[in-house]
């Protein structure tokens, strides 16, 4: 299977980048399943059901979320109907939406994603392995799930590594998003699961994070915060990791960045055609 992973949508012109150019990847490279991280695609701040139908509109079979998945607050309540958008799945018990599911590809294999959030620098939800470790364990790869795609949604690297070679063998791709910088590591784990620290954002790369950048140096240098943060507006790059997995084992045969337009330097898997 061919899967494509998109970091974090920020604002308007990250989240126009991919509804514009989405389908397109989908139809050139025959992509099988697409999951996209949306939780900065309403002006930075969590995400709308209107932008959310436009994402699965364009072809994104599952968007993902983290720690701004509540930022728009109607996503408590549209959550429970919209069962293509996950939120991490170690929030406490009762929390509107679910953090992991088993979906059908536009090819027919079942691909279980999941999002969870570390708890390195981030905010103290239930134990991220525990809980992963529950879900993979309740679909095998291999035998319930032909694809397993993991958002591992946190700041520290580390936790993101420790996360990788805690799955490793158990899942396709362990993937981090947050950090809004694409890392360069990606590989194929000791057991066969692909892994990237960070999958980047997909927004403007002249800017904080995505943000107009004024505000953010000005916190730094003034520690007075003046303004509000609003995204950056410039020309976006597509930001994320590609991988094909061997459709028997559902474990990763190749894995490779993904970088289109706006100011980083073009990136193309070499195995799409
Ligand atoms: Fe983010
Ligand atoms: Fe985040």
């Amino acid at each position: 299977m061919k899967l494509l992973f998109l970091g974090d949508l920020v604002g308007r012109t990250g989240r126009t980048a991919v509804i514009d150019q989405l389908p397109g990847l989908i139809e050139d490279h025959q992509l099988d399943f697409v999951v996209v991280n949306g939780e900065n695609s309403a002006s930075g701040f969590g995400i709308t059901e209107q932008i959310l139908q436009d994402v699965l509109d364009a072809g994104a079979d599952v968007v993902t979320l983290g720690n701004h998945s509540w930022d728009q607050r109607d996503t408590l309540v549209y959550i429970e109907r919209q069962d293509r958008l996950l939120r991490p799945v170690n929030y406490p018990k009762g929390t509107p939406g679910r953090g992991a599911h088993l979906f059908t590809a536009r090819n027919g294999a079942q691909v279980m994603v999941a999002n969870v959030m570390g708890r390195v620098y981030m905010d103290p939800l239930d134990d991220p392995f525990a809980v992963i470790d529950r879900v993979v364990n309740d679909c095998p790869l291999g035998q319930v799930a032909d694809a397993i795609i993991i958002d591992m949604h946190a700041e520290a690297t580390s936790e993101k590594q420790a996360m990788g070679h805690f799955l490793d063998g158990r899942v396709s791709l362990v993937v981090g998003t947050h950090t809004h910088v694409p890392t360069a590591d990606h590989q194929i784990l000791t057991h066969g699961t692909a892994y990237m620290s960070d999958a980047g954002m997909c927004g403007d790369y002249d800017s904080v994070l995505g943000m107009e950048k004024d505000e953010p140096v000005n916190r730094f240098l003034r520690k007075i915060p003046g303004g509000r943060f609003t995204p950056a507006g410039g020309d976006a790059t597509i930001c994320g990791v590609a991988v094909e997995t061997d459709d028997r084992t559902g474990l990763a045969l190749k894995v490779a960045p993904v970088r289109i337009g706006g100011r980083l330097d073009p990136v193309l898997p070499p195995f799409w055609s």
